[in-house]
């Protein structure tokens, strides 16, 4: 599968996550609607770090300033919203994370179609045969380090 197949399928299995948990009734919260949102919450911390760290630079490199920089403000956007989810889980606030997650399911509906329409057609076209088999293997295997951290901003 392509890069961009992965990174796509990778989007649908974040929204099952965060969609599970935000048609949740808050008063009859159940350990597996829990369990889905804190592995979609990880999923896209390391979707965002691949993205980031693997993705963005050649993209950018080969001339697509702009789009990558809105794809990182937006990231910049969803990164402390995920720090919130799982604080108010932990606090077992279920009906404000419920509704957070309906808002982060909207941020990332605009986010990933621009990924997917421009930035993923475009890796195909404009990153080397190396590049993208280090992606796909990063994609496959790579764990995100701990402590790294989305900036929301472009950093050379
Ligand atoms: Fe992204
Ligand atoms: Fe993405």
């Amino acid at each position: 599968m392509s890069v961009g197949g992965v990174l796509e399928r990778e989007h649908r299995i974040i929204d099952v996550g965060i969609t599970i948990f935000a048609g949740a009734e808050p008063e009859e919260v159940t350990a597996s609607q829990r369990m889905a949102l804190l592995d979609a919450i990880a999923m896209l911390r390391r979707h965002i770090y691949l993205e980031e760290e693997y993705l963005f630079p050649p993209l950018r490199a080969a001339g697509l300033l702009g789009p990558v920089m809105v794809m990182l403000l937006e990231h910049g956007k969803m990164w402390p919203v995920l720090d919130e989810l799982e604080r108010l889980l932990g606090d077992g606030d279920f009906a404000a994370t419920a509704e957070l997650c309906r808002n982060l399911l909207e941020q990332l509906a605009a986010h990933n179609l621009k990924e997917e329409r421009i930035l993923y057609p475009q890796a195909e076209d404009l990153l080397t045969a190396g590049d993208l088999d280090e992606l796909n293997e990063l994609l496959a295997s790579a764990e995100m380090p701990s402590g790294w951290a989305c900036s929301g901003v472009a950093v050379d």
